[in-house]
């Protein structure tokens, strides 16, 4: 009885540890800079490595996050990624950066989930009004309004959401516990997905009418990434 105890303890230990390490793999060397092989290759779990040897600082390098994103979109939003697909030398190291960028009041960076990323997010300029939601069965809404210099957390694979309430474009920059955190906007995964979803699953699934759902598949569902 005893032994199955320890069992039962040391799986649980086994699966909170397992829990605990949410971002991606650790690194079983200095770096692996991503290169690109469309040829000979199969798909693996990251990118391929470049030589360590032939590892250049171009590698590690990007420029142009002073720069503004265009906010001239339905959204009045928009993210500038700085992930493995910018940064080759990101591949395996578990980290990468945003910049997002919100016309004055009403700029949204629409509810959306990494799934594979926590975001740590700072504002620099503006005001914005961020919040998550989490999992079932609470789903519980928790909000905060952001000045510049606050920072706030966006706990892995949650819904979360930034929208400027102040005057003025608003901006902030992102950390993501991933060098590809991926992005799934709600409304575009649901009402713009292709081909899309059959109306009579979304009918039921968010208590509209049919044609409300039909309506819905037919806008065009920017992407602001
Ligand atoms: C690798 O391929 C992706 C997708 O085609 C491209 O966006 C990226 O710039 C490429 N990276 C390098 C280092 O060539
Ligand atoms: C921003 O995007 C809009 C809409 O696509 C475009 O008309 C405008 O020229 C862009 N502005 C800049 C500065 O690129």
């Amino acid at each position: 009885m005893k032994g199955v105890h320890f069992l039962v303890a040391f799986l649980f230990l086994a699966l909170a540890s397992s829990f605990a390490s949410a971002s991606d793999p650790s690194p079983l060397q200095d770096f692996c800079v991503a290169l690109n092989d469309t040829k000979n290759a199969v798909f693996v779990n990251g990118k391929f490595c470049k030589d360590p040897k032939l590892a250049k600082a171009e590698d590690f390098f990007f420029s142009g996050l002073n720069m503004p994103g265009n906010t001239s979109n339905q959204l009045g939003s928009k993210v500038t990624p700085v992930n493995v697909e910018q940064v080759a030398g990101l591949n395996t190291l578990g980290i990468s950066l945003a910049r997002i960028d919100f016309a004055p009041y009403g700029g949204l960076n629409p509810p959306h989930t990494h799934p594979r990323a926590t975001e740590i997010l700072v504002v620099l300029e503006g005001t914005l009004y961020v919040g998550f939601v989490t999992s079932n069965p609470d789903n519980r809404l928790i909000t905060k309004v952001l000045y510049p210099g606050d920072v706030f957390v966006f706990p892995v694979g949650l819904i979360h959401f930034q929208f400027n309430i102040g005057n003025t474009n608003a901006i902030a920059f992102a950390g993501l516990s991933s060098q590809n955190p991926g992005v799934i906007t709600i409304a575009n995964a649901v009402f713009g997905s292709n081909p899309p979803i059959n109306p009579d699953v979304l009918a039921k699934a968010f208590q509209l009418d049919k044609n409300v759902v039909k309506y819905l598949q037919s806008k065009f569902w920017w992407d602001n990434n």
